[in-house]
């Protein structure tokens, strides 16, 4: 078994003024290689920041997270943007595209950020999420389905093992989820583990496990695994 990502008794508490909310309650779960999770839940009952915590853009209040064995739930900042970076893909349901740059030059930002060179991904990735014929056009001047796979190339540039979504397909009617959908599938089988918040159940369907979510606790398809 190759356990990619690793949650032992998480627990994410926030603090809302006075009041103290519990996010997470002591939260194990492991992610083996090659997964398609589907997590499922209702409204504030801590999707959002599990997959966070898991893609690293947040530190649990106690527990620890193991991303390929390493911690990163205690990583200073600098460490894990790096490791995110590499490691982690992440597509948001409102796409965040800059309106001003084309569809290529969005895929391309993080290239820029990280000041590595553009070898022919920029290209490859955009055929792979069928946008080829679309490279030079703005946000605008595309459909909310071409916006998320805009979104998901952007966030494949750096070829992550792992890509997690949150509601990616929430503001999509439902001809464009289902194909969204399939373009995760096709990652999926290209290797990479995809984790993806869904309130569409049926598309949480052909994910090949269910993480069912309820008052920061996972209900179903959670495995302990302690390294
Ligand atoms: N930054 C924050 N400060 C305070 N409370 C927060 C913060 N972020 C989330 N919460 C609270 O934590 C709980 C879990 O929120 P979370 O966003 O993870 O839920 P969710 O399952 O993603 O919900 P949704 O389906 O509406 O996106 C909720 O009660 C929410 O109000
Ligand atoms: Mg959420």
């Amino acid at each position: 078994m190759n356990i990619i990502l690793n949650a032992i008794g998480i627990t994410k508490l926030y603090q809302r003024g006075a009041e103290t909310v519990r996010a997470l309650n002591n939260v194990d779960l492991s992610i083996e290689k090659g997964e398609m999770a589907a997590v499922v839940g209702p409204s504030g009952s801590g999707k959002s920041t599990l997959l966070n915590l898991l893609g690293g853009f947040d530190s649990p209040t106690s527990g620890r997270i193991y991303l390929k064995g390493l911690e990163i739930s205690r990583m200073k900042e600098k460490e894990l943007t790096m490791i995110r970076r590499k490691e982690i893909g992440y597509v948001f349901q409102q796409f965040h595209l800059l309106p001003t740059l084309t569809v290529r030059e969005n895929v391309t930002i993080p290239l820029i950020f990280s000041k590595k060179r553009d070898n022919g991904q920029v290209d490859r990735i955009l055929e792979m999420v069928g946008l080829s014929n679309r490279a030079n056009h703005l946000p605008s001047q595309i459909s909310g389905g071409e916006m998320q796979r805009t979104a998901i190339a952007r966030a494949l540039i750096h070829d992550p093992d792992v890509l997690i979504a949150d509601e990616p397909t929430g503001n999509l009617d439902s001809e464009m989820a289902a194909s969204i959908f399939n373009l995760f599938h096709s990652i999926n089988r290209q290797g990479k583990t995809v984790l993806i918040v869904t309130h569409n159940l049926e598309l949480a369907k052909g994910c090949s496990r269910h993480l069912h979510i309820k008052d920061g606790l996972i209900t179903e398809g959670s495995k302990k695994i302690l390294i």
